[in-house]
């Protein structure tokens, strides 16, 4: 099957970078190519002449000013600057952290570390699945767990499997009555819901290109600056460059086309969310007409609760794995796709309280900008298909 006849239904995973996009970083790769501290020459100047633009437009659409980002390989790195760099700053006294279970685990194994280094951690379970909110933390189960010596909480802003979107602001209020710093991973939300770092109080947050039609290997880390100054340990030493917190040549392609990717989402607003809310439903509707006893795990399908283009889909008696092996012409995963190899149950519908057979029947679906109302329908007409056959051979 080539990927040109593959209806790409996983762009949770990653998405295909936007046309547009490559159309504003081919430029800096053959025009533009200077090293943006080569301030000496014309070439370098050009460089960091685009380089800051990008970050001021990055900026803008975040709520926040160009000094409080950094640019980082990926949210993977950004995570992990943000938690190790945070918690092991020199002058860090405090020793608690706080995250919840269903986390990447761009978040939980740094946690890990800590944990082992000798930190205390508390990991926060999620309402259960059969509510109108599951997924999300109770704030109630923060408050009791937020004590003085808590030193940073790290809640994701939307999840990669089952879409949930926390709700960062009376999150952020209840840490800093403790004085505790929040992080969150924003990975799957900027891009597709619109972000205002201020407005919801975060003290940390990450981001990938990758996850919002941009290229690969870009992310961003948001550093309070404004009211609470959040000081971080480099975690990657050398040139100085990032006011010394990441150092490495700047990645200047990457950068304008990162801020060139979140442009476009946020011209796109609210009118993309909603037409791709729009496929999504029609997703849902049809698979649950074609395959009886399909179960929508995590939240309600609801704008403030659940990204507008993610499913998450336990089917009866046929596991996840198998109906996509059966139906190779849409792509689709069982979970993140880091643990995509992993023979383990998505901790993710572990922590809704579904069982691990219940998780094994499990699909994700992650629609976006480029899919379309045919190849919606041809999807699920495939799955279906797949389904009876698979059924009828398992009898
Ligand atoms: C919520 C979340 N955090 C972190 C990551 C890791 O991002 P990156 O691939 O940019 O390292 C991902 C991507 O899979 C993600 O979905």
């Amino acid at each position: 099957m080539s990927t040109a006849e593959t209806i790409y239904l996983d762009n949770h995973a990653t998405t295909r970078c936007d046309p547009r996009v490559v159309e504003a970083l081919v430029p800096m790769l053959v025009e533009n190519y200077g090293n943006v501290s080569s301030r000496t020459h014309a070439v370098g100047r050009a460089a960091a002449e685009a380089y800051e633009a990008a970050i001021a437009s990055l900026a803008a659409d975040l709520g926040c000013t160009s000094d409080e980002l950094l640019i980082t390989s990926g949210a993977t790195e950004s995570n992990n600057l943000a938690i190790l760099g945070f918690c092991l700053h020199p002058r860090q006294r405090r020793r608690h952290v706080i995250t919840v279970a269903s986390e990447h685990s761009a978040v939980l194994d740094p946690v890990a570390v800590l944990e082992k280094s000798g930190f205390r951690v508390t990991r926060l379970p999620v309402i259960p699945q059969g509510h109108r909110e599951a997924g999300r933390v109770d704030l109630d189960r923060l408050h009791d767990a937020l004590d003085d010596d808590t030193a940073l909480v790290s809640i994701m802003q939307a999840n990669n499997e089952i879409g949930v979107l926390h709700d960062l602001a009376p999150i952020a209020e209840l840490c800093h009555a403790r004085g505790a710093v929040l992080h969150s991973d924003a990975t799957q939300a900027i891009g597709r819901v619109r972000i205002d770092v201020e407005q919801l109080g975060v003290d940390l947050a990450s981001g990938s290109a990758h996850k919002l039609y941009g290229p690969k290997g870009v992310g961003l880390l948001y550093v309070r600056r404004r009211g609470r100054r959040i000081r971080l340990r480099p975690e990657i030493v050398g040139g100085g460059q990032q006011q010394g917190l990441r150092s490495g040549t700047l990645n200047s392609p990457g950068t304008v086309a990162f801020a060139a990717a979140l442009r476009i989402c946020v011209e796109g607003f609210p009118d993309e969310p909603q037409r791709i809310g729009e496929l999504t439903e029609r997703l849902w509707q049809r698979l649950s007409s074609r395959i009886e006893g399909v179960q929508l795990n995590g939240p309600e399908r609801a704008p403030e609760l659940r990204l507008a283009g993610n499913l998450n889909v336990c089917f009866p008696d046929i596991e996840g794995a198998a109906l996509m092996a059966a139906t190779p012409q849409v792509a689709l995963s069982s979970g993140s796709a880091c643990s995509a190899t992993d023979p383990n149950p998505s901790h993710v519908l572990l922590a809704l309280g579904l069982s691990e057979a219940e998780a094994r029947r499990t699909l994700r679906f992650g629609v976006g900008r480029f899919n379309t109302e045919s190849e919606i329908d041809q999807a699920v007409e495939a799955l279906a298909e797949s389904h009876q056959r698979l059924k009828k051979q398992f009898r």
